[in-house]
């Protein structure tokens, strides 16, 4: 078995909802009260449910949506504002549970949110004041202390492979030139697909940098090269031909240039948004499609593809298409923006590691993303693809050099010395020993340290 099997779909909402209404029941019935009993146990199996398939649960309410582990809930249910607008106005935006809450920490939690009121004390200094130890609520932005918004770089920074540092260069001029009202410049354009195709690509260390956790917000340019690339991976997995691949790089590269036409700061924006800010960032399809069509020279997908990057298999998303099935290659654009966007970081968010960021897809599959094409793509990066740094449970740190598609779990490490960050010789984690179990198992996987150069893993020949 190579690929994860997808989770069944877990709503986030119904714990958003069994804590609406136990907050109710708290305030109007005495603790002992059957329904309150019998709220708190229903509850308590949901959570536990959601436990099982991910320990926190974190529960977000990000721009008016409810997301569980950084991913949208596929609920589009009116109903739900009514909840989420009394959550915001407690001040909660952000509910995480860790495993081991017990049934009084929910009371406790339904009681607090039934009698808070703003006071000079912390959240959670109150909720800890209740003995509440394994739920932790909070605003996502700057009013929480416990939410640290990291500011984060827009691009790449630290030594990059010299071909992807040259296309992130060409596409960030394309991209200022045509956010300041330029034409779209076609000749640039037809350069980056054939530098991403025949350069790019070819590289480890490139492929290695976008693949894994990126420490910046990628939210424009290199947002757009590196889904190109991921795009172009896909594209390969699903045996397209060569002129298919190069009309998908370059629908990819410019799926979201009509993020060019709205202000960056509404773009970025990680709080709540209103209805016109949200309908402005939804715009960015149609505006981007406008563009494009009007631009001659591009392949005739390409506007294809940036009005339907948001839309669901099912025809859900936007813009409202009626129910129109995106084009396969929107299809194969949208599996290489989620997972994009997942592993790069969000004012909101640290960037999510490559392993769980799968399985986030997993559970998208069949809904907004199309099953076959999740899998193809899980198989193409495995779990823990060429460039992640990972830590065995020999306590070593190593950095995936290989992956084994056989056994996607264990791919070739090169070893990294933790005090110099140079290479420390290879191992590959698939091998057993000879009672039959592996000799080594990945048990964590870590961000890259300032300090690590992955060329000189990936690249030895040219990073010296
Ligand atoms: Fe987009
Ligand atoms: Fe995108």
């Amino acid at each position: 078995m190579t690929t994860p099997t997808p989770a069944p779909i877990l709503d986030p909402l119904t714990v958003l909802r069994g804590l609406g209404s136990l907050r109710k029941l708290a305030g109007s019935y005495p603790a002992g009260h059957p329904m309150i009993g019998q709220k708190l146990k229903e509850l308590e199996d949901v959570i536990a449910g959601l436990l099982q398939a991910s320990n926190p649960i974190r529960i977000d309410v990000i721009r008016g949506d409810v997301f569980l582990d950084g991913v949208a809930s596929s609920s589009e249910n009116q109903a739900n504002q009514q909840l989420l607008s009394q959550l915001s106005a407690l001040g909660i935006d952000s509910i995480h549970i860790v495993e081991g809450v017990q049934r009084d920490e929910l009371l406790a939690v339904a009681e607090f949110l039934w009698q808070y009121t703003e006071s000079g004390e912390s959240m959670s200094a109150q909720l800890a004041a209740r003995n509440v130890q394994h739920i932790s609520l909070g605003r996502l932005l700057p009013l929480d202390t416990r939410w640290r918004a990291p500011q984060w770089a827009d691009a790449p920074t630290g030594p990059l492979d010299p071909d992807y540092a040259e296309s992130l260069t060409m596409a960030q001029k394309t991209w200022e030139d045509t956010a300041s009202g330029k034409p779209l410049d076609v000749v640039t354009v037809r350069d980056l697909v054939q530098m991403l195709i025949y350069k790019v690509a070819r590289s480890n260390a490139a492929l290695g940098q976008i693949l894994a956790v990126k420490q910046y917000e990628n939210l424009t340019y290199a947002h757009s090269v590196n889904v190109a690339m991921l795009s172009l991976l896909l594209g390969k997995q699903v045996g397209l031909d060569e002129a298919t691949l190069a009309a998908l790089v370059e629908a990819a590269l410019l799926h979201d240039v009509g993020k060019t036409q709205i202000p960056l700061d509404i773009v970025r924006k990680p709080g709540a948004l209103d209805k016109a800010e949200r309908r402005m960032i939804e715009a960015h399809t149609t505006l981007g499609a406008e563009i494009l069509i009007q631009t001659e020279g591009l392949h005739p997908l390409t506007p294809t593809v940036a009005l339907e990057h948001h839309r669901g298999v099912k025809g859900t998303g936007y813009p409202d298409l009626g129910e129109a099935i995106p084009h396969p290659m929107s299809q194969i654009v949208s599996v290489a923006d989620i997972y994009e966007a997942i592993t790069g970081a969000r004012t909101y968010q640290a960037p999510t590691p490559p392993e769980r960021a799968c399985l986030i897809m997993a559970r998208m599959a069949g809904e907004k993303l199309n099953t076959g094409l999740v899998k193809k793509f899980v198989n193409a990066i495995t779990f823990f693809p060429v460039g992640s740094l990972v830590r065995t449970n020999r306590n070593e740190l190593g950095l995936v050099v290989q992956t084994n598609h056989r056994e996607p779990l264990h791919p070739v490490l090169a070893l990294v010395d933790e005090e110099t960050y140079k290479p420390a010789g290879q191992v590959d984690t698939s091998e057993r020993e000879s009672s039959g179990g592996y000799a080594r198992h990945i048990t964590q996987s870590l961000p890259a340290p300032d300090g690590l150069d992955l060329r000189e893993f990936l690249e030895p020949a040219r990073a010296a």
